[in-house]
């Protein structure tokens, strides 16, 4: 008898987490010369949710895969691997490892994905090279970023538009495969249209030549945005991928039961659907309650999606991530609900 083929990924269970600290854009207003008129209609952003002082985005990212462990019905022993997708890590070394810890996770491996608001999106396509190749059986995919600690909260052009979170999947090996095919981009010559910098400051106080290179207290600036170049990067190439994705598989926009975008600007998830000819009710959006929280945008908005029970089995689901880099990536899921 042959054996059984186990290389399909399977989605198995979600989870999120997002701080308690709500700042809604009438708040903003008292420190801004902004109002909740110009920021919705402009973004569809309502409000914002950001990291209390005593709490930690590793906080946020054991929460949402407590859930999604939870949903499983695993162990966090079970996991194999942990790709924790972040730009905002609280260890420039990486954050990993402290959420291998803090779940206690003693078995898996655990390592980041640096890659903003696409982060999540390449983790799921790297978990998945794992499980085709039967290296790993369950992998725990987080996208979590805090935001809120890396813009300057008196630029009205940029702090608006961001908001902490965290959102998890597990990722399990299955003869049924949920992900359909993937394709991701880079275009690094337009970098400098979101970013956030590190500054090197040097000693030339010391008084010896041969020390002034040594580094005196170097920092990362604050968050930079071009937001029109950035907007106009996105309603071009998304629309783009989705295409390329479903091409691979001999699908069309028809095909697609949901379109998950990064929730960056409603204008935007309505303006890619529109290239795409997909009607409004199939757009997932929850940009309202959270502003755009990176890596931790998708996976939020597809563990509200299963939740709430939206997403059905054997539902296609588009999916894509864009944002600093630059990058931009999709990915296109038939989810099955049983093996
Ligand atoms: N409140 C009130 N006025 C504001 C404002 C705010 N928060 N931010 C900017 N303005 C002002 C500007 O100063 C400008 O005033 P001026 O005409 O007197 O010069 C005016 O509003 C228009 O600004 P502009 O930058 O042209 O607005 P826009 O229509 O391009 O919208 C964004 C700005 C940021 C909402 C929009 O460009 C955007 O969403 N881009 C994509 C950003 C994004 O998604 N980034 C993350 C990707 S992962």
């Amino acid at each position: 008898m042959t054996p059984l083929k186990m290389d399909g990924s399977h989605i198995l269970s979600t989870g999120s987490a997002v701080p308690d600290i709500c700042i809604d854009n009438d708040l903003l207003g008292t420190i801004l010369e902004t109002s909740d008129d110009w920021i919705s209609t402009r973004t569809g952003i309502k409000e914002r949710k950001i990291l209390a002082q005593h709490q930690s985005i590793i906080d946020l990212a054991t929460t949402a895969s407590k859930q999604a462990l939870d949903k499983g019905f695993l162990e966090a022993e079970d996991l194999d691997l942990i790709i924790f997708a972040t730009s905002t890590s609280n260890d420039l070394f990486g954050s990993a490892s402290q959420l291998q810890y803090s779940l206690g996770a003693v078995r898996a491996a655990a390592f980041d994905i640096t890659a903003a608001c696409s982060g999540f999106v390449i983790a799921l396509m790297v978990a998945h090279q794992f499980i085709q190749n039967n290296v790993y059986k369950n992998i725990l995919v987080v996208g979590a970023d805090t935001l809120s600690q890396w813009v300057d909260w008196s630029d009205r052009t940029t702090c608006i538009l961001f908001g902490d979170g965290a959102g998890a999947a597990i990722l399990q090996q299955n003869k049924t495969n949920d992900l359909l095919s993937f394709e991701i981009n880079t275009d690094g010559s337009e970098a400098k249209q979101l970013c956030i910098n590190h500054k090197r400051n040097f000693n030339n106080t010391i008084g010896n030549d041969q020390l002034t290179n040594l580094p005196s207290n170097s920092h990362y600036q604050p968050l930079q945005m071009n937001g029109k170049e950035v907007y106009k990067f996105a309603v071009s190439k998304v629309p783009d991928s989705i295409n390329k994705c479903l091409q691979k598989v001999d699908l069309n926009s028809d095909d697609i039961t949901w379109l998950l975008l990064h929730q960056a600007n409603q204008r935007i998830l309505e303006t890619v659907a529109s290239k795409l000819k997909i009607p409004t009710e199939k757009v997932l959006s929850n940009i309202q309650f959270y502003g755009n929280t990176s890596a931790a945008s998708i996976p939020i908005a597809l563990d509200e999606a299963f939740s709430t029970g939206y997403i059905c089995h054997k539902d296609t689901i588009a999916i894509a991530g864009f944002g600093a880099g630059l990058t931009w990536g999709s990915i296109m899921i038939k989810w099955h609900a049983f093996e």
